[in-house]
């Protein structure tokens, strides 16, 4: 009895912390849910501050839809689950991983301190000491400290993950060349039908997969040109925008070092990566037109982009057995500055794929070409 007083009055003061904070949490429904505060806390710090799209967030945000894929209709895995944590031993093995390496310590971190205060029974009842939950909640917060994210839906409640997730279930294009020639299997050099058939076989549409891209408007990389670590898949890596919708639609020919690495095609901007499996994706007939409908519309982006994130979420359980906390997510930052091509390039550089619709006309920032800086590395 003592114990849950003094949990409501921790609760209490959260609650007056985070609505001081003016972050929506007097509209917290369920009281379970406010153990996450101290959480978000803990998450903030390791994102740099709040409102702040960085490195750290955007592989927690890689992290939460590589855990999330490693489910498949025969071989198993359990989808959202935090095997990727959990048994990261064995699911690092996965080229598709690399890199990742990088965030699941600080979540261990995270998932272990928040273990210690889990002594009594209301919080080891909900636990958001299991690594599935951790993995879902700091990406949905990840997302949150990106201005022009969606503010997007958390459930709470996955039970522990009791297996790796089988490798080879997250799509990619092979790290490097070198790798590429050390696997025998070619077919692991991703095409568009075998990501979509990926995709589809856990029920997610060609058009879902396009809105989950809108996450590599935030994404830098790493591994496919380790030469420059930190090179931005759009030219505005803090912001959460249409940009990559925009920039992987013009012709390019632009690479950040040495040329053509396996996994990258050319970029219309200088400093951009562009992966060869968003080239595609954005030229593809079943594909083209939806990604160019999300190149100049800022809200329905977000709106596809968090419909699809919230399914991604909830892949491997049943949304009925889990607890809606989403009012404990903050609410992202918006932007300002509309959807529009990088100095010197326009309408006449675009690569028109869509057949049934042209190219939406969209200003040109002024000033000289972009040469963009590769995110500052925290290694
Ligand atoms: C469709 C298949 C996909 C492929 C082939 C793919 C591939 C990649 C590659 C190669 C990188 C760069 C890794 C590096 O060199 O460091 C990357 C980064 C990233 N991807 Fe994807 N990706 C896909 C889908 C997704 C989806 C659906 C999401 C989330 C909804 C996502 C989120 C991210 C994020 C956030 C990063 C950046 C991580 C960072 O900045 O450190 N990706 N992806
Ligand atoms: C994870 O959650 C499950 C059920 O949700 C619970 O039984 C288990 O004890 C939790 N694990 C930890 C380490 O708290
Ligand atoms: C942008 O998308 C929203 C939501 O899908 C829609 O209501 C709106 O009409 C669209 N705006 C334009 C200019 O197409
Ligand atoms: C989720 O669980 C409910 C209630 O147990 C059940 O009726 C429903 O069919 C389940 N949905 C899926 C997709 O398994």
């Amino acid at each position: 009895m003592g114990t849950h007083i003094a949990l409501l009055i921790v609760t209490a003061v959260a609650l007056l912390k985070h609505s001081v904070q003016g972050d929506g949490v007097n509209n917290v429904k369920n009281i379970d849910c406010c153990q996450f505060f101290p959480v978000i806390d803990d998450l903030l710090d390791l994102f740099e501050g709040p409102n702040t799209c960085s490195e750290d967030g955007a592989l927690m945000v890689r992290l939460a839809y590589s855990d999330a894929m490693g489910i498949d209709p025969m071989l198993s895995g359990g989808g959202a689950d935090g095997s990727l944590v959990t048994f990261s031993a064995v699911e690092l093995q996965d080229p598709a991983n690399d890199g990742l390496d990088n965030i699941i310590d600080p979540v261990r971190t995270l998932v272990e301190n928040h273990e210690i205060e889990a002594g009594d029974m209301s919080h080891s009842q909900i636990s958001d000491t299991n690594e599935s939950l951790s993995v879902q909640f700091a990406a949905a917060i990840a997302l949150a400290n990106c201005p022009g994210a969606p503010r997007v839906k958390f459930m709470m409640g996955r039970p522990a993950a009791t297996a790796p997730a089988p490798i080879d279930l997250v799509p990619e294009p092979p790290s490097s060349p070198k790798e590429a020639l050390m696997n025998e299997n070619l077919n692991n050099i991703d095409t568009t039908t075998f990501i979509l058939e990926r995709f589809s076989s856990i029920g997610f549409s060609p058009s879902e997969v396009v809105s989950l891209l809108a996450a590599h408007s935030i994404a830098t990389a790493s591994d496919i040109d380790s030469i420059v670590p930190g090179t931005p898949l759009d030219s505005t890596p803090f912001i959460f925008d249409t940009q990559l919708y925009i920039e992987v639609a013009l012709r390019g020919f632009l690479f950040t070092s040495t040329g053509e690495n396996q996994g990258e095609v050319g970029s219309a901007v200088q400093g951009v990566l562009r992966l060869e499996s968003d080239h595609n994706l954005a030229r593809d007939s079943r594909t083209n037109c939806f990604w160019q409908s999300l190149a100049s519309n800022q809200t329905a982006m977000q709106a596809q982009f968090a419909a699809a994130w919230f399914k991604l979420s909830l892949s491997g359980h049943n949304a009925t057995s889990l607890t809606d906390c989403s009012d404990v997510i903050p609410t992202p930052l918006g932007i300002t500055t509309p959807p529009h091509f990088p100095p010197s390039l326009s309408n006449d550089n675009v690569d028109q794929a869509c057949a049934t619709a042209a190219f939406p006309t969209l200003p040109t920032e002024p000033g000289p070409p972009l040469v963009v800086q590769p995110r500052q590395q925290d290694d």
